[in-house]
């Protein structure tokens, strides 16, 4: 059910109207399905839980009462929705950050702290009407109990309330990040976004670690080299071959 609306009229593209709900099944999905009428780019669906949240590579977004759920409409190029995605990560971890948390960025766009999660971005590229528009989703474990998350996702996992004394209303926390997420979006539309890249290079922590991956079915060892030109990253391995990563299962070596 919808809660309320919030208008701010400062911020230029995302955040100008946000749609707050008790509870949704998903963010991202409500965010579709708006996407039927004409809505206005950078319309934020914000809900306090949601009964079918949802994280990358299918797997379930553990949605409890206390955290963050929050989903934006964009419409950058089609060939930016990569790049862009990744580049989000950067607005969710300088607010993390501000409130506390200095957490790191783990490729492509989880924020991490201590190697332990806690927030994840989805986007995905929808066309509608002939539209090209892409939902970015950000699930951040703000005000939640460990013990509210599932036992599996627990050992991997913190909180804004776990690692910070200090408590950071999610109203509070979502204005900052979405002025954060509006200037970024309003660089990517205003500058060459190889120049964001450069900056994401500059904050993403994986880069020069070791790092375990999972390309198509080969594993590969070596150390995270770099970022390409198209947002994937370059691992090179032991024997100094280069190889091109982008979605599946990544792991930090120690
Ligand atoms: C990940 O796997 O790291 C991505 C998690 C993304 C979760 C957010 S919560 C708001 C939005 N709605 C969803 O169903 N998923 C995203």
């Amino acid at each position: 059910m919808k809660i309320g609306e919030v208008h701010d009229a400062n911020r230029k593209i995302v955040g100008r109207t946000i749609l707050h709900f008790d509870a949704v099944e998903s963010t991202n999905e409500t965010a579709k399905e708006l996407l039927e009428s004409d809505v206005e780019e950078g319309l934020v669906v914000w809900a306090d839980r949601q009964a079918a949240g949802r994280g990358r590579h299918g797997r379930a977004w553990a949605s409890p009462l206390g955290g963050l759920y929050a989903s934006f409409i964009l419409r950058p190029k089609e060939a930016h929705a990569w790049l862009l995605g990744l580049l989000i990560g950067m607005p969710v971890v300088k607010a993390l950050r501000h409130f506390g948390v200095f957490a790191g960025l783990k490729y492509p766009n989880d924020a991490v702290y201590q190697d332990r999660k806690i927030a994840g971005i989805l986007s995905e590229g929808v066309y509608r009407h002939d539209v090209y528009h892409v939902v970015v989703g950000i699930g951040l474990y703000t005000n939640v109990d460990l013990d509210k998350l599932p036992a599996d996702v627990q050992p991997k996992a913190t909180t804004l309330k776990r690692e910070v004394n200090l408590f950071v209303a999610n109203e509070e926390f979502l204005d900052y990040l979405l002025n954060q997420v509006d200037d970024l979006y309003s660089r990517y539309r205003n500058t060459r976004i190889e120049f964001l890249l450069k900056d994401y290079r500059g904050q993403c922590t994986t880069i020069g670690k070791r790092v375990s991956a999972m390309i198509g079915k080969d594993r590969v060892i070596g150390k995270a080299y770099d970022i390409a030109t198209n947002g994937a990253l370059v691992i090179a391995d032991d024997q100094g071959k280069k190889h091109p990563f982008f979605e599946g299962t990544l792991e930090i070596l120690k």
